[in-house]
């Protein structure tokens, strides 16, 4: 009996090994072991299968994202900031245009007259809006002047000598184009972090402030 048993225990174990023997076996069919004892490598990516993983746009979109409108690299100024500092550059825009509005003078008086009125009635509508918004999130908007004079990004330019309509015109669309640019990245900035409302009101003054944008080029 001990040596059936023996007999039939040996040939289970030889068995067993036999489907081990089988098993290495496949697996170095499957995976290639390296011959000098190094761990296997895994076969390099192709450059072509690295293309393939990124979007072809991928990084002219990363370029895009890290540049602010000075192109200085990416404007990490918190949202609350930077719409602070968009409240103070407007005031400081609408003080430009009501200030051509008064000092305007010449053939087209009466028509240049009205027309920065009614941009400067624009901007102060998006003023309005732009402080209610901030006091809904919490955040005190800025009426003190010299606040607004150190936060704006927008310069008050003097016409000291005698009104020249074309000259006016470049201000408040150089003035203009920094508003928009500033605005746009904050439109980025408020979707980032889901404050749906504010990027929504920020959309519509860019919408807004490039039709204003339009008619006063057109003006030129
Ligand atoms: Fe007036």
């Amino acid at each position: 009996l001990k040596r059936l048993t023996k007999k039939a225990l040996n040939t289970v174990l030889q068995d067993s090994f036999k489907q081990d023997v089988e098993k290495a076996q496949h697996l170095q069919e499957v995976v290639p072991q390296p011959m000098d004892g190094h761990p296997p490598v895994h076969p390099p990516i192709s450059m072509d299968a690295h293309d393939e993983m990124l979007p072809d746009d991928a990084e002219e979109v990363d370029k895009e994202h890290d540049v602010d409108n000075d192109g200085m690299g990416f404007d990490e100024t918190p949202i609350e900031e930077a719409l602070l500092n968009d409240i103070c550059s407007m005031q400081v825009l609408y003080q430009q245009v009501k200030f051509f509005h008064w000092i305007a003078t010449g053939e087209n008086y009466i028509a240049s007259h009205r027309f920065f009125d009614e941009v400067a009635e624009a901007i102060l509508n998006q003023i309005d809006l732009l402080a209610e918004r901030l006091v809904f999130l919490g955040i005190n908007p800025i009426a003190e002047m010299e606040e607004i004079a150190d936060r704006s990004y927008v310069e008050f330019t003097q016409m000291d000598n005698a009104f020249k309509f074309d000259g006016a015109i470049s201000i408040i669309d150089e003035a203009l184009e920094k508003v928009i640019d500033n605005l746009k990245n904050n439109v980025m900035k408020a979707g980032d972090s889901k404050n749906i409302g504010t990027e929504k009101m920020l959309q519509d003054f860019v919408y807004d402030l490039e039709v204003l944008q339009h008619h006063i080029r057109s003006f030129k």
